[in-house]
């Protein structure tokens, strides 16, 4: 159901909250490092929509009464942080395909039927990806995945979606790779392979693969050692890093200087950000007044 506008007149600058105001915002604990609500809020007034994006800090002991609480004052969305993305779930009346995939929840929308959850994070990804000229999803290809954690969960969902013939997902813990791979292949009926960082044949995934991905932390401290050799890399090979601090990871430095297109996270959080904004309000959201709002 498409939601319903909420615009206020063009001439007519926002001065403030009214009892016209509709409310989103986020939930997290913690969440004041969310850089969400300047992104929202910006974008909103760009809009010229009566909306404003809140955050709230929410316990994991209070969160089922903080749902309830939302759907009770007429809120309009909620974008879910860590740690509740999938504590929320029992809490909602239905979630989309992706999410129930993924295993997460990022986007709450308040319904007079109920409260529906999705995961904009995996289309996110794509549209970030695929917003960037000559760079697209390698449908057919194969493609690298590094990192196991909560954001690997959701690229691997998106690219097997996508339709990506086979998704080599390496980890420092070899074991989630492994479980993620097996979990993942089984539920999409994609190709995939869970292995170490250390593998011998990451290397030959690695010089095979249109697309590598990196989801792992290891991109936000610069005196980490690359999670894979420059040398593996071939000037045709996209390298995507979702990581958006710093904007250019010393992976997408190697990489640019072996030929390769590079992309960091700054998109992927816009977008999945955008596809938010735009299940709540029904309006697509200018990307760019987004991106300067988050100014990283
Ligand atoms: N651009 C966006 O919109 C966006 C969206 C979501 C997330 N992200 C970013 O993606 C990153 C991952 O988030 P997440 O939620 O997936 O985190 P997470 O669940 O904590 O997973 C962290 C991953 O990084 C790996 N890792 C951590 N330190 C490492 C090291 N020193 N060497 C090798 N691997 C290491 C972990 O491996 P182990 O399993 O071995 O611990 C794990 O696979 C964060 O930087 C986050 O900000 C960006």
């Amino acid at each position: 159901m498409k939601p319903e506008t909420h615009l206020i007149e063009p001439q007519r600058k926002l001065k403030g909250l009214t009892g016209h105001t509709r409310v989103v915002g986020v939930i997290g604990d913690p969440v004041e490092h969310s850089r969400s609500p300047q992104m929202h809020n910006a974008a909103f007034a760009k809009a010229g929509l009566d909306y404003v994006y809140v955050p709230f800090h929410v316990r994991p002991d209070d969160l089922a009464q903080a749902i309830a609480g939302f759907k009770a004052i007429n809120v309009v969305g909620i974008n879910v942080t860590l740690p509740h993305k999938q504590a929320v779930i029992p809490s909602l009346t239905s979630i989309s395909r992706e999410a129930e995939l993924i295993g997460a929840v990022n986007t709450l929308t308040f319904r007079d039927e109920g409260i529906h959850g999705d995961n904009t994070d995996a289309p996110g990804a794509l549209r970030a990806l695929e917003e960037n000229g000559d760079m697209s999803v390698p449908v057919g290809e194969d493609v690298v995945v590094l990192g196991a954690g909560g954001a690997a969960r959701a690229v691997v969902v998106a690219l097997a979606l996508a339709g990506v013939a086979s998704i080599t997902i390496a980890n420092r813990t070899v074991e989630r790779a492994v479980s993620l791979a097996e979990e993942m292949g089984r539920k999409t009926g994609i190709s995939m392979h869970g292995m170490g960082l250390t593998d011998a044949q990451l290397s030959v995934a690695v010089r095979q693969s249109m697309l590598l991905i990196n989801t792992s932390t290891a991109s936000m401290d610069t005196r980490i050692p690359l999670l894979v050799s420059a040398d593996w890399l071939q000037p045709n090979t996209i390298v995507y890093d979702i990581v958006y601090t710093p904007p250019v990871t010393p992976l997408m430095q190697a990489a640019s200087e072996r030929g390769c297109q590079t992309l960091g996270g700054i998109g992927m959080l816009v977008h999945q950000g955008a596809i938010a904004f735009e299940k709540w309000t029904g309006v697509t959201p200018c990307t760019e007044t987004m991106h300067q709002a988050l100014s990283i």
